[in-house]
């Protein structure tokens, strides 16, 4: 197969998103619509990656260079923006003459792997192929002109016939042509059409004028090939996509409330009999286990969740770069948070009210009501009584506490790191503990409590 190079056109302005951000960098399932288009092309074997900026040029580019450290892609600079055709034509001196050419446009997100795969094997480095699908509405689109079943011109809306428009196959927007003949086809170009813009789809006439190929690859599904050109429309194409996700993951077996109330974005692995409640909203890598259940309204990213785990409502898990791991059996919320590097043994319960960050809870350890663990070794068994805190920063810098196997940390405690509570000791409600305690111990710090009989309590001074 012939060397494909890419150019990706992401240089119009998105008008009608009427926004400041370019349309390009508008999420799609926590992605920007170009991310997916870039990650898409990524899983081909290509030789180089080309993208045409114009608005928002330094921004795009910005956002691309954060996203993929490793990837050199290249960049041409489209000003002013005169059309599809302009825009290729910029990235010509960036795409070598042996290859075979794959045109994308950076607004079109949900393109697949296989589909684009399918559009080059029927080019086989020699024919000017087209991305095409039946549209009940084509409105706006360019239109696939036929005589029999050969394919004779694409024709833009603005400028197509009566009998044009009634035409339901269109242009998708994503054609693979081999290099060569793409740029001298470019060269060719004129802006005699109704936008008074160079339009790519004019190549089409010239090859069949030249008497070369032209295929069309015809695809049934039209949400792979849906752009995004206003907010409704990316909420509507969001939905469709959610929807498709939910599916997926039904098929495989996990119970989902309403699939039109689940948001994926990001990957996620579920073994057998999971049960996600609706509202959910799943971000970045989450893994869960056997029987997981999940209650609703939970935001779920960067997690791995054991088999047997219950999560219950409103509550927030978020791993980033650490990552959260729930170990089998534990119970979690309802409004708990578990923050980065929090890490809970098996059949651990946090609930309502506590927020735990890079902390790891052994074995059955509980954080029941109201709690902070920070920077903390739980041990196993370990009972951690409510409105407890551990103070694990001193302003300056952050600081570990130890609590050791089968502890109990009574109500109302303050932990000052660094400090250790020795195994199976016990703190006495309302205690600031600042020096570490001895394994078995009692420890107390707090006022003694005094009493005073009879006690008169101020009066009110009478008026006057
Ligand atoms: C284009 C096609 C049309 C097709 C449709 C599919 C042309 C002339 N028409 O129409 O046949 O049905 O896509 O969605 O190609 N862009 C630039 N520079 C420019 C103009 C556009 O980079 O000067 C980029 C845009 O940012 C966008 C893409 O090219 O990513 C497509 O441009 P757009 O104006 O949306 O194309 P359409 O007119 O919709
Ligand atoms: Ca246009």
């Amino acid at each position: 197969m012939a060397t494909v190079d890419v150019v990706i056109m992401a240089a119009g302005k998105g008008t009608r998103m009427k926004s400041s951000k370019p349309k390009v960098l508008h999420q799609l399932a926590g992605r920007a619509l170009l991310k997916h288009v870039v990650d898409t092309v990524t899983q081909l074997k290509v030789r180089r990656i080309a993208v045409v900026t114009g608005h928002g040029a330094a921004q795009v580019e910005d956002a691309l260079a954060q996203a993929y450290p490793g990837i050199p892609l290249a960049y041409a600079k489209q000003e002013p923006q005169l059309g599809t055709g302009h825009a290729v034509l910029q990235a010509a001196p960036l795409l070598e003459n042996d290859g075979v050419t794959l045109i994308l446009n950076g607004d079109v997100p949900l393109i697949s792997v296989v589909t684009l795969g399918q559009l080059l094997t029927a080019c086989d480095g020699r024919h000017l192929s087209l991305l095409t699908v039946d549209l009940p509405d084509p409105t706006g689109y360019g239109r696939i002109v036929r005589e029999g079943d050969a394919v004779r011109a694409i024709v833009e809306h603005k400028d197509a016939s009566a009998a044009q428009r009634a035409i339901r196959e269109i242009y998708t927007g994503v054609m693979a042509v081999p290099t060569a003949k793409l740029k001298a086809w470019l060269q060719r170009l004129t802006p005699d059409n109704a936008q008074g813009e160079f339009y790519l789809t004019d190549i089409v006439k010239f090859a069949v004028d030249d008497g070369d190929s032209v295929v069309a690859v015809k695809t049934d599904d039209a949400l792979q090939v849906e752009g995004v050109n206003s907010p409704v429309q990316l909420a509507a194409l969001e939905r469709a996509w959610q929807l498709r996700q939910a599916h997926r993951l039904m098929e495989q077996g996990v119970r989902i409330s309403d699939p039109a109330r689940f948001d994926l974005r990001g990957r996620l692995d579920c073994a057998q009999d999971v049960e996600i409640d609706v509202n959910c909203v799943f971000e970045g890598e989450v893994t869960l286990g056997e029987g997981v259940r999940i209650g609703a309204n939970c935001v779920i990213a960067n997690a791995r969740i054991d088999a047997g785990a219950v999560i219950h409502p409103f509550t927030h898990i978020d791993g980033e770069r650490l990552g959260v791991q729930v170990g089998s059996g534990a119970l979690v919320g309802p409004f708990a948070r578990l923050r980065p590097g929090a890490q809970l043994g098996a059949e651990v319960h946090i609930g309502n009210f506590v927020e735990v960050k890079n902390s790891t809870l052994a074995a059955g350890a509980k954080a029941n009501h109201l709690a902070y663990l920070g920077d903390a070794t739980v041990g196993a068994r370990v009972n951690y009584g409510a409105g407890s805190i551990t103070a694990n920063y001193d302003g300056a810098n952050k600081h570990r506490t130890v609590i050791g196997d089968d502890v109990h940390v009574g109500s109302n405690c303050v932990l000052v790191a660094p400090v250790t509570i020795g195994a199976g000791g016990t703190v006495g409600a309302g205690s600031t503990i600042t020096r570490s305690t001895e394994p078995g111990a009692l420890s107390v710090a707090r006022g003694k409590q005094v009493g005073i009989a009879n006690w008169q309590r101020p009066q009110k001074k009478p008026k006057g």
